[in-house]
């Protein structure tokens, strides 16, 4: 298997490389399965009617359109990727309708305590230093406010169900990415990515160490046999990391 590295540089070249297939892909590998959780999550996150979202590691957009549409017009989403070609189709796709910027989230160029909620959807993962990008993430969060995360996590649910998905996520759609995107690394790093990242229980440990709410306020939910992992913790105090 190809080793794709961290390096922002490595996976900002990658990205751009697959933006013209980049949102067929993601529904097609994933039965529409990724427009299902989107929309679950966005539900989740908007719940408590928050006013300003900031998308991060927006991609094409998908996740900021769900996340506008369910907090109606009271509600402002801003979207932002460090991936130049991401941002200019999410532009061409929704017309402008809402700001896409590009910036890394290891260094957010927005003022703090300035958002009601932050969502990464597939994002973090990728991310070459997650606790920074974490901690910047809760600087521009208001206290009060809320970090969802829609990630891969490494797999621990019905072993059955665990071998036959594996074998789907290691062997079959790293072939149909390639072939369709004409990209090899893109579709081999993201299984490599998902087994290198934490378990779900560590990651709610990291979001504790950034200063976010204890383990009992952390809501997880999973997707299809924990495929996916939607993760929500709200940011109780102001501070530094701890
Ligand atoms: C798998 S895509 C997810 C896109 C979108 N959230 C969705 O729902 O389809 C991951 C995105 O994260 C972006 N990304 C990765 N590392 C980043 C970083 N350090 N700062 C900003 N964006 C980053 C990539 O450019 C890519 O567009």
């Amino acid at each position: 298997m190809t080793n794709v590295s961290k390096e922002s540089a490595t996976i900002q070249q990658m990205f751009d490389r697959i933006v013209p297939t980049y949102d067929f892909l993601n529904s097609f590998l994933s039965l529409g399965c990724d427009h299902y959780w989107r929309r679950k999550s966005a539900i989740l996150i908007c719940s408590n009617k928050p006013e300003r979202i900031l998308d991060v590691c927006c991609g094409t957009g998908e996740f900021s359109r769900v996340l506008q549409e369910e907090v109606g017009d009271d509600g402002q989403v801003v979207s932002c990727d460090f991936s130049e070609k991401m941002i200019q189709r999410a532009h061409q796709k929704y017309n402008s309708r809402w700001p896409f910027l590009r910036a890394n989230c290891m260094c957010l160029p927005f003022a703090d305590d300035s958002f009601d909620a932050v969502t990464v959807a597939w994002g973090i993962r990728n991310v070459e230093k997650r606790s920074q990008s974490l901690h910047d993430m809760f600087c521009v969060c208001k206290k009060g406010g809320r970090i969802c995360i829609l990630e891969f996590f490494p797999m621990n649910a019905n072993p059955i169900f665990s071998r036959l998905f594996l074998f789907y996520f290691k062997h079959i759609l790293p072939i149909i990415g390639a072939i369709v995107s004409r990209e090899t690394n893109a579709y081999t790093y993201l299984p490599q990515s998902v087994e290198e990242f934490p378990s779900v229980e560590h990651f709610c440990q990291e979001l504790i160490d950034t200063g976010y709410t204890d383990r009992e306020n952390i809501i997880v939910k999973q997707f299809m046999f924990g495929v996916c992992v939607m993760v929500m913790a709200t940011k109780t105090k102001n501070g530094e990391i701890q």
